[in-house]
């Protein structure tokens, strides 16, 4: 991985020891790694309890999360949080949501591989810190992005699914529809109401590790 930024800010940023630190070192680091720094209002690090046990993933700022500086603010985000509601989960207490390129593609087009490759370090640095037991996979491009083996895949097969992986040892993986695709198709609402429910029982019943 080559850095254009291979600095003290950036060795800052990655050499971190705690998520806070972390987090303040990105949000203020005026990264250039790609050109998607070129058009960001803010970089977007996450959302939600640095202290959360449930990591959510999804693909990449859009407009709101670009001008507020946080994941998952615009409709979608509200979609999530009003279903996680509904089965008695706060996103903001109980989750840390963050995004797998951390600043805003333009026109909300899907990430590129060059970006994405800029940024990945930083993701792996929120789960090395974080140390989620549970990581909630929002849509197609988190899939293919974190589990790198994952080769040809249908998201109709992967949703709702628990799963392992050996790159993240003790960590629980489920693939969900991303919100933006909810909200385009509503009739899948259901569907993944069902499996934020099957993802719900089973933090119920696991959540004091
Ligand atoms: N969509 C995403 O994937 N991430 C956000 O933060 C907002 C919308």
């Amino acid at each position: 991985m080559q850095f254009d930024l291979f600095d003290d800010t950036q060795n800052k940023i990655l050499d971190a020891k705690v998520y806070s630190e972390f987090k303040t070192a990105l949000a203020e680091s005026n990264c250039t790694n790609c050109a998607l720094s070129s058009s960001r209002r803010h970089i977007v690090v996450d959302r939600g309890s640095v202290d959360a046990k449930v990591l959510m993933i999804g693909e990449a700022p859009g407009e709101n999360e670009d001008i507020q500086a946080k994941a998952f603010v615009g409709r979608a985000g509200q979609l999530l949080d009003e279903m996680m509601r509904g089965l008695g989960f706060d996103t903001n207490r109980e989750s840390l949501i963050a995004n797998v390129v951390k600043c805003r593609p333009p026109e909300n087009r899907s990430p590129k591989q060059e970006e994405v490759d800029a940024c990945l370090p930083f993701l792996k640095k929120q789960i090395a810190l974080l140390k989620p037991k549970v990581i909630l996979l929002l849509g197609a491009v988190a899939l293919k992005h974190v589990i790198k083996d994952r080769g040809q895949f249908s998201m109709e097969k992967e949703v709702g699914q628990f799963f392992e992986h050996p790159d993240f040892p003790d960590v629980k993986f489920m693939v969900l529809y991303h919100p933006a695709f909810i909200l385009r198709d509503p009739r899948k609402k259901p569907v993944m109401e069902e499996h934020l429910k099957r993802f719900k029982d089973y933090w119920d019943k696991n959540r004091s590790f």
